[in-house]
């Protein structure tokens, strides 16, 4: 086997669109042999499964692979071409990808995952540099790009604001643009303009990543969280095809919320409940767009009725700097997702979802502090899946995807075994 058990295992049952219950069932082994096989290799519990039973695996995803592949034939090749925008390698838009393209990176991003968790090191980037063009706030995003870049041997190039840049000078973005692609191998843009990340990518022919165009999109982000949702799903053995997903909060101006719904609509039969503030609702057409795949989306202003049955709660912090005639300061108290309506209104395998930051002043009512020890709260596991997504994402653009798993080594240096003083038992525990 060239990937690692748990990459291996892990693209089995999504594969096979199986809860690791059925998977279990279906290969003839008890959920908790399964479950020790699914653990990283460095952990305690860890065990490695037998070989008969790599072989039986191998087999029923050969054989169900078939038909999907006779199927997929025209999308066949490399998946730097199959997710290109307009015969460009560059991530635009969550519209690049299908199912089955999107599940291809994520079994580039569970292989990774050694990596971002600091067990291994590679260096399949050596040599190339990133240019990081932030025109617009930024803390996570800007670092975990950067971040992914150098795990994977290269070195990043940074810009920051208007006022640094020659933008403040009245530079074009088609000279910006060109004018980086002299400098760099591939950029990450973020501007406050929807669309403006489109054309900086026009001028160019290396790699560009949207990494945030005003209330347009935000697809790395929704990449990762749907990452964390089929990852969380696969520890509780649920499928997707079927969830119930609230999305909370400013869906107006939210770009990740714009990329995440689309998302999602790739997978079968979700139900959506859509809670926003009067005036901040979705845009319509996204709202048609998802609409076409057949779901069921609820509209609601009221989150005690919206949270009710959901498997995953998604909170969003008000976009306030987005606001033309708005005038909403913050949520509503009887807004703010907290524990106690958490308790109240869904089950104890709910996830809580944001894509941070969370805005932690008072009167703001965004996400609550008070389920930080909650194991529900999986946005730290969410923040963390940035690196392994992102670090997917370069790989792929850059056609290295196919070099990683031999190129890894062991790290030099001793991480801390949990990274954060309050990370839940859950931490790392895919
Ligand atoms: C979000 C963004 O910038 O769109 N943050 C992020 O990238 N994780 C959400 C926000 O700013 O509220």
């Amino acid at each position: 086997m060239t990937v690692s058990q748990q990459v291996f295992l892990r693209d089995a049952m999504r594969r096979l669109n199986l809860t690791r219950d059925v998977f279990a069932a279906r290969i003839g082994v008890k959920r908790r042999a399964l479950d020790t096989w699914l653990l990283p290799e460095g952990s305690q519990e860890f065990r490695t499964m037998p070989e008969v039973v790599s072989r039986f695996v191998t087999e029923i995803v050969q054989n169900e692979g078939l038909l999907q592949k006779y199927a997929q034939s025209a999308q066949s090749g490399p998946l730097r071409d199959r997710i290109a925008y307009h015969g460009k390698h560059q991530l635009l838009s969550v519209d690049q990808f299908t199912r089955e393209s999107v599940e291809d990176l994520f079994r580039i991003a569970d292989q990774m995952q050694p990596i971002a968790r600091r067990q291994k090191v590679s260096r399949v980037l050596e040599g190339a540099v990133l240019g990081n063009l932030f025109f617009e706030a930024s803390t996570r995003t800007r670092v975990s790009f950067g971040a992914a870049f150098c795990r994977l041997g290269g070195s990043v190039c940074d810009t920051t604001g208007f006022t640094f840049s020659s933008m403040a000078k009245g530079e074009s973005i088609y000279d910006t643009s060109r004018v980086m692609s002299g400098y760099v191998d591939a950029m990450v843009i973020r501007h406050p303009e929807k669309g403006s990340v489109a054309e900086f990518a026009q001028a160019t022919n290396i790699p560009v990543v949207n990494g945030g165009d005003g209330p347009g999109e935000h697809p790395s982000q929704a990449l990762l969280d749907l990452y964390t949702i089929l990852t969380e799903f696969s520890r509780l053995g649920k499928l997707l095809d079927g969830a119930h997903i609230a999305l909370v909060g400013d869906l107006k101006y939210g770009r990740t919320v714009h990329s995440l719904i689309k998302l999602l609509a790739l997978y079968r039969g979700l139900k959506f409940t859509l809670i926003a503030p009067h005036g901040l609702e979705m845009p319509e057409y996204i709202l048609e767009e998802t609409g076409k795949h057949g779901h069921t989306i609820i509209q609601s202003s009221s989150l005690e009725e919206g949270l009710v049955g959901a498997d995953v709660i998604y909170a969003t912090r008000v976009q306030k700097e987005r606001f033309a005639a708005e005038e909403l300061e913050g949520y509503t108290p009887d807004f703010q997702v907290n524990k106690a309506i958490i308790d109240k209104c869904c089950g104890p395998d709910v996830i809580v979802m944001h894509p941070l930051p969370r805005d932690s002043r008072e009167g703001a009512h965004d996400l609550s502090v008070d389920l930080n020890h909650d194991t529900r709260l999986a946005i730290f596991r969410q923040t963390d899946n940035g690196i392994p997504v992102r670090m997917a994402i370069f790989a792929v653009l850059l056609g290295v995807e196919g070099l990683v798993q031999h190129s890894l080594r062991d790290v030099t240096w001793s991480p801390p075994s949990h990274i954060g003083p309050d990370d839940s038992i859950l931490h790392d525990m895919d």
